[in-house]
């Protein structure tokens, strides 16, 4: 499998994972037989909702949350999930048992609006009811991620108004991400750094963007980022400990004078970031001082909740 030498998902290889149990509507079935229809409007126009969640001893962390999301993105977009939180939440459990994963798992959980009797744009044109795949691997991130961080690049491509498509929908369509992620490459960087319609500083193509100055932590207003668990998680825990945290508007200006630089997510908890447009942001292998803080309330926190 081909995947780039360096992204925030980068995750320990893991064999087994070639050999895992995909759910698609009731059914779990072997990864190379798990299929969805070209119909689908998922692969058809990306319009379905997602969530990524990890598993730790037998207890989805965060669900709460996760759930409070993808039920309030559904619904406004008038996608009927089928199955409420209890009826994923068993969805869920019957995948875990099936993959005899317990343990330092990530899933992502797909509900798109279902099948389309005619391949065009209408969401009346599906009328199977949703398509509903869970794939959960066996999932570590690469310690890499932790002691060389990331290399971010501002891309041109911004995060756009509310009004347009609203960066809040964890949506299938991640176009606008996808670009961005492209174009940060192309400058010879890991992930985008992506600014809002107003040019301060949001948000990367796949994770939330925190900096520390002088003690303080400072995050995007939230209202042009998709609004990560883990990012609310680390306000909280923040606020919680006395440590000032910031949601404000910030530009390039202020991030690449931070004393460090760390992205949120699912996936890799707290993320260092080395460089901004080849700036080096503090000077540490790995995650500076107030950021590994954070990292261990939020380890500490994830834990609580998985006990
Ligand atoms: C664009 C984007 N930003 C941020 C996040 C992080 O969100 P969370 O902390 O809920 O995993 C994700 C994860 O899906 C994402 O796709």
């Amino acid at each position: 499998m081909t995947v780039p030498s360096h992204s925030t998902h980068d995750a320990l290889e893991d064999e087994r994972n070639q050999n895992i149990k995909i759910y698609i509507n009731g059914d779990i079935v072997p990864r190379d037989q798990a299929k969805v229809s070209v119909y689908d409007s998922g692969f058809m126009l990306g319009d379905g909702m997602w969530e990524g969640m990890r598993l730790y001893n037998g207890k989805w962390a965060f669900f709460d949350e996760h759930m409070d999301r993808l039920f309030n993105s559904c619904k406004a977009v008038a996608l009927e999930t089928g199955l409420d939180r209890a009826g994923i939440l068993d969805a869920l459990s019957a995948t875990a048992a099936a993959n005899d994963m317990t343990h330092d798992v990530h899933c992502r959980l797909m509900i798109t609006r279902g099948t389309k009797v005619k391949p065009f744009q209408h969401p009346a044109l599906s009328q199977s009811g949703p398509t509903i795949v869970i794939i959960m691997e066996h999932s570590k991130p690469a310690t890499s991620l932790h002691t060389s961080g990331i290399r971010l690049a501002t891309v041109p491509q911004v995060r756009g108004l509310p009004m347009s498509q609203d960066a809040k929908f964890n949506s299938h369509s991640k176009l606008n991400c996808v670009i961005a992620c492209l174009q940060a490459e192309q400058a010879g960087a890991d992930e985008g750094l992506m600014l809002d319609p107003h040019g301060f500083v949001n948000t990367t193509n796949a994770c939330n963007f925190f900096i520390v100055r002088k003690d303080e932590v400072w995050t995007s207003t939230g209202d042009y980022c998709m609004n990560g668990v883990t990012r609310q998680k680390v306000i909280e825990l923040c606020r919680a400990s006395d440590i000032p945290v910031y949601e404000k508007n910030y530009s390039l200006y202020e991030a690449y004078g931070a004393d460090e630089a760390f992205l949120t997510g699912t996936f890799g908890a707290q993320t260092p970031v080395t460089t901004i447009d080849g700036k080096r942001i503090g000077d540490y292998d790995g995650l500076g001082p107030v950021s590994k803080r954070i990292r261990q309330l939020y380890s500490e926190l994830v834990a609580e909740n998985t006990a």
